[in-house]
């Protein structure tokens, strides 16, 4: 049976110039490198310049996914931005993208689901593709964390960084089966009764004001674990394969810990996980697609891979999406 399927063509990412280490952090909150170490893997994350945007590290990440694909710019008919940290509240920050990378045509838009962003992005990606929306799309997860910070609350400044990363998507002929190169399976979730165990105080019809991260970080943890092993084991079940079957996991960047506990409970070797978060903390929207960045063009990832993306964010909201490579 002849089907389309949606192939990642190309990949890129971007961190900010300017590097906070653990040692530095010291000096801003009552922190140590070894704590923060120990409790999530984390070693600096990166942050933005002053007046460096959302955009401007979304278009950086998305001209090399562009350069990596091989495809002329105007080939790109939809852009899909996620993102918990937009330019402006309106117009979305995946338009001025679009105008920035010169494209009049197609449709851009952002997409909001915090840290499982990239996840639900690509998902939406697919599903355009797959039902003729869209022929070539570019997918981005950007974010200007540190923005939302407090950074006098030790709890949370730590843990976030900022970065992007994106790839290109386009439609190809595939045979219907687990062999077929793209994604193969994609499932999302979330349940509101948990929005205010991660969240940000603030909002435009809310208080009128930015706001700043908030989390029960305990509960994340639990949440986090047990959603994530779910996800992928829905996505086994539905293409009725098995942990030995995958070659990378490429999960959200939150924590390492986290992701120890995850490859614990499914049964995953720790060498099969793609770790990026010691780099750059954890980057929200931006994590999945630095992780995929990072892994491709080490040599890790290779054609004929299956690889399986994951992430978990506020909300709660989570999800999975399995391609081959
Ligand atoms: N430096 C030093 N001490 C700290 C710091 C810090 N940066 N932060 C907290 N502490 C202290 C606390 O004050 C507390 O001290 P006390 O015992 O004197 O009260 C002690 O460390 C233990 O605090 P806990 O919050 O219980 O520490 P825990 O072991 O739970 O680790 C952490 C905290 C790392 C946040 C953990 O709960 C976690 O990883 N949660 C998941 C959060 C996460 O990843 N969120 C990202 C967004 S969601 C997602 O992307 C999946």
């Amino acid at each position: 049976m002849s089907i389309i399927r949606s192939v990642i063509t190309g990949v890129g990412s971007y961190l900010p110039e300017r590097r906070l280490s653990n040692q530095e952090m010291t000096t801003i909150v009552d922190t140590t490198d070894e704590w923060i170490v120990e409790r999530t893997g984390i070693h600096a994350r990166h942050i933005a310049a002053d007046g460096e945007k959302t955009s401007d590290l979304a278009l950086h990440a998305a001209r090399a996914a562009i350069a990596h694909a091989g495809i002329d710019v105007q080939e790109i008919d939809t852009i899909i931005m996620a993102t918990t940290t937009p330019d402006n509240t309106f117009p979305a920050t995946a338009v001025t993208v679009q105008a920035e990378l010169g494209l009049h045509h197609g449709v851009a838009f952002d997409v909001q689901a915090v840290c499982s962003g990239f996840v639900f992005a690509l998902t939406i990606a697919d599903t355009f593709i797959r039902c003729g929306q869209s022929k070539t799309v570019l997918v981005i997860g950007a974010e200007t964390f540190s923005r939302l910070l407090d950074w006098t609350d030790r709890t949370t400044c730590v843990l976030f960084g900022d970065g992007a990363g994106a790839v290109i998507v386009q439609g190809a002929t595939g045979e219907g089966t687990n062999a077929d190169r793209g994604i193969l399976t994609t499932h999302l979730h979330s349940d509101g009764r948990h929005r205010d165990k991660l969240y940000v105080d603030g909002g435009v019809s809310s208080t009128g004001t930015i706001g700043h991260v908030r989390m029960e970080g305990r509960e994340v943890f639990r949440h986090a674990v047990v959603n994530i092993a779910d996800t992928i084991k829905e996505s086994l079940t539905a293409t009725g394969m098995t942990i030995d079957d995958i070659d990378w996991f490429i999960p959200h960047q939150a924590n390492k810990r986290i992701l120890d506990g995850t490859a614990k409970r499914i049964g995953l070797p720790p060498e099969k996980i793609v770790v990026t978060v010691g780099e750059h903390g954890n980057t929200s929207a931006a994590s999945v697609p630095l992780a995929l960045d990072g892994a491709v063009r080490d040599g890790r990832v290779k054609r004929g891979d299956l690889v399986l993306l994951e992430a978990m964010g506020g909300g709660f909201t989570w999800g999975s999406v399995m391609v081959r490579w």
